[in-house]
C-alpha cells in the first residue's frame, strides 16, 4: 500500500509519501529531488537503535555520503543547546548550502532538526521522517520548526518546508501504547475540524489503537490526516488565518499541559481534554449540537484517551494561563470551536464564566 500527498505551497512542493517499508525507499526517494550529496541523519538513541541503519543503508545505497548525529528524546531536551550539538557536527561534516539534514524521529526530533535545517548557513535541505503516530499526521508537515524557551514552549522557531515527508507506518509497531493514542489525539481533530467522512470511519471501526488496528485502516487514517493537514496548510502557510484551525483543543490543552510541568499528561491527551472542553464551549454558547458533542468525546474515549481535567488542577490556574497563550491576540483569548462534524470557526468571543463552567464540569474533584 502507498498514497501520496502533496503538500503545494507557493514556493515549492513536497511529497509526503506513506509506503510500508518506506524506510528502505528513503535513499531513493531522495534521488530524484536534487540533493547535495551530504547527509546528516539527526535522531534519538531508541529510534536510530531500531531504525537508523535501515535509513544510513538506504541512503548509502542511492548514492548519499551519510554521517550521523543521536539527541536526547523528550520535550525537556527540546533546545538551544540541543541544536548547538547539531550545528557543531555539521561543522565537523563540512555540511554545504545543498546538503540535507534528515529527520527520523518523533516531533522533538523533527521541530530541532528543521531548525537548524532552517538557520545553518541560512538555511540547508531537510527531510522528515517521523516516527511516532503524531509527528505522521501533524508536526512533520507544514515546515514548523523550532526550539522551547524556559519560559514557553515553541517559542523560537521559524518556518522551513521539508524537502519530503516520508512515512513508513511499519514502524509504529514499536511506539508505545500510550504514543499511539497521543497521535490519534490529532486524528480525531481532523475529523473535527476537516473531514467528517474520516470521523465516520472512526467510529465506524470496532477498535481505535494500534495492536488492533488493521493496516488498511492505519494507512487510510494517516493518509486522510495527512491530506487534511496538506489542505489546511496548502491554503495558509504562514498561519494568517486558516491555519488557526489546526489548534483545535489546543488552548486549554496547551494550558494544561503547562500547569502539569508537562509531567502528567502528554501533549495527545491534554489534546483531546482540550477538544472535550471546547466542544462544550461550543455547545454552551449553543454553536454546536449537544448529539455531535458526545460523538466527539464517545470518540476520544473509544481511543483510550481522557475526557477529564487532572485531579487537583485549578481552573483558575487554567483561565489565568490561557492569557500567556501564543495564541492571544490583542489580550483576547483564541477558541477554535466546532460548528458540525468536519467544520470549525475561530472566536475570541467566549466569556470567562463559560469557560469556567465547562472546566468545573470536568473536573475530576467536583
Ligand atoms: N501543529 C499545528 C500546525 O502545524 O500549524
Amino acid at each position: 500500500m502507498e498514497s501520496v500527498i502533496w503538500v503545494n505551497l507557493p514556493q515549492q512542493a513536497y511529497e509526503i509519501a506513506i509506503a510500508g517499508s518506506g524506510l528502505a525507499q528513503l535513499g531513493a526517494g531522495m534521488t530524484n529531488l536534487n540533493l547535495g550529496k551530504k547527509v546528516l541523519v539527526v535522531s534519538n538513541p531508541t529510534i536510530f537503535r531500531h531504525y537508523g541503519q535501515e535509513a544510513i543503508a538506504s541512503l548509502k545505497s542511492a548514492g548519499f555520503d551519510v554521517t550521523s548525529l543521536t539527541l536526547p528524546a523528550g520535550e525537556r531536551y527540546k533546545t538551544l543547546n540541543s541544536v548547538q550539538k547539531i550545528y557543531n557536527a555539521a561543522l565537523e561534516n563540512r555540511l554545504e548550502r545543498s546538503s540535507t539534514l534528515v529527520a527520523v524521529g518523533g516531533g522533538v526530533i523533527g521541530d530541532m532538526t528543521g531548525f537548524a535545517a532552517a538557520t545553518w548557513l541560512r538555511g540547508i535541505n531537510f527531510v522528515q521522517v517521523p516516527t511516532t503516530l503524531l509527528s505522521m499526521v501533524d508536526a512533520a508537515i507544514g515546515g514548523k520548526t523550532g526550539v522551547n524557551h524556559p519560559q514557553g514552549k515553541n517559542l523560537i522557531g521559524a518556518f522551513h518546508q521539508p524537502r519530503l515527508v516520508l512515512i513508513d507506518p511499519e514502524v509504529l509497531k514499536t511506539l508505545p501504547m500510550r504514543e499511539f493514542r497521543a497521535g490519534m489525539a490529532e486524528v480525531i481533530k481532523y475529523g473535527i475540524i476537516w473531514d467528517a467522512e474520516l470521523f465516520e470511519q472512526m467510529e465506524r471501526s470496532p477498535h481505535l489503537d494500534s495492536l488492533r488496528l488493521d493496516s488498511s485502516l492505519l494507512q487510510q487514517i494517516l493518509t486522510r490526516s495527512c491530506q487534511a493537514k496538506a489542505d489546511v496548510v496548502g491554503k495558509d502557510e504562514k498561519e494568517a488565518g486558516l491555519r488557526a484551525i489546526l489548534n483545535y483543543g489546543h488552548t486549554i490543552g496547551h494550558a494544561v499541559e503547562s500547569l502539569t510541568g508537562y509531567r502528567v499528561v502528554n501533549h495527545g491527551e491534554a489534546v483531546a481534554i482540550g477538544m472535550v472542553a471546547a466542544g462544550q464551549i461550543a455547545v454552551n454558547l449553543q454553536m454546536w449540537d449537544k448529539t455531535d458533542a458526545q460523538r466527539q468525546d464517545a470518540l476520544i474515549q473509544k481511543a483510550g484517551l481522557p475526557t477529564q481535567l487532572p485531579a487537583g488542577l485549578d481552573i483558575e490556574a487554567i483561565i489565568d494561563t490561557l492569557q500567556t497563550d501564543k495564541k492571544v491576540k490583542a489580550g483576547k483569548v483564541r477558541f477554535v470551536l466546532p460548528t458540525q462534524i468536519g467544520a470549525v470557526t475561530v472566536t475570541d468571543q467566549v466569556p470567562s464564566d463559560v469557560i469556567r463552567t465547562v472546566l468545573r464540569q470536568m473536573s475530576t474533584c467536583s
